[in-house]
């Protein structure tokens, strides 16, 4: 899989997320798919069949964090699906991100990639030292949860779009980044707070770029799917 731009359809029931992707039939590229909480929860797994089988790849994200075998027998029925990216937050620790992939590796070796969260996007450093009692610079423990990643045996991190290039520099080119946190230069910010622009994503090497409200609350989302590519892929 190459680099691609990932819709976070944040949509609360099937129908809405269809009528959403009905809008792409026309599209050449169909937009690999982003599922999250709100929908899986709302409709359960049979949404992520019925979106695979219309030719979307998917990325479920359920941030899994848990105990290590409650993650491991998780991940083999999202395996199950057939998704294509899926993830837990690094802070489950280095056992859980291995027992992690021993649920999702099927019988004959297969699994869907495997990224890991480090701190939300959503998260800044004085959120990060007075409710998680974490000091360090965020740039340090964004490294740090990536590189125990790695050494887990994981594929790639989600991370800030800004912390990208060091997570390459620290984990090599071939371990993955997906960057949320994307706007375009002129879209409301909302509530993320480490944002950067498709173009300057590109620029500072994101794998795949995941952007949801810029493209989803857009009066015209296949114009501003268009816009994501051109800017990140074209
Ligand atoms: O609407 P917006 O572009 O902010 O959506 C970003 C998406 O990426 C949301 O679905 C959010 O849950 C997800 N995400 C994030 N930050 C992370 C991991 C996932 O914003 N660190």
């Amino acid at each position: 899989m190459g680099k691609d731009v990932i819709v976070a359809c944040d949509f609360p029931s099937r129908q809405a997320t269809l009528e959403f992707l009905d809008k792409f039939s026309g599209c050449e590229r169909k937009p690999f798919v982003k599922i999250g909480m709100e929908l899986f929860y709302a409709e359960g797994p049979q949404i992520v069949r019925d979106i695979k089988a219309r030719g979307h790849k998917i990325f479920l994200d359920l941030k899994l964090h848990d105990i290590p075998n409650t993650v491991k027998s998780a991940m083999a029925v999202l395996s199950g699906l057939d998704v294509d990216i899926c993830n837990v937050h690094a802070a489950g620790t280095t056992a859980m991100m291995q027992a992690a992939i021993e649920g999702l590796t099927r019988p004959d070796g297969t699994r869907p990639l495997l990224i890991a969260v480090t701190q939300l996007t959503s998260t800044d450093q004085e959120a990060m030292e007075k409710d998680l009692l974490i000091e360090k610079p965020m740039e340090e423990v964004v490294m740090h949860y990536a590189l125990t990643a790695k050494n887990a045996g994981l594929d790639g991190v989600v991370c800030s779009p800004l912390e990208a290039k060091a997570v390459h520099d620290t984990c090599g080119k071939g371990f993955l980044t997906v960057t949320p946190g994307i706007r375009f230069s002129d879209s409301a910010a909302g509530d993320q707070k480490r944002i950067m622009t498709p173009a300057k994503a590109k620029e500072i090497g994101s794998d795949y770029i995941v952007v949801g409200r810029p493209i989803t609350r857009s009066e015209d989302p296949v114009a501003a799917y268009t816009r994501c590519v051109d800017e990140f892929i074209g």
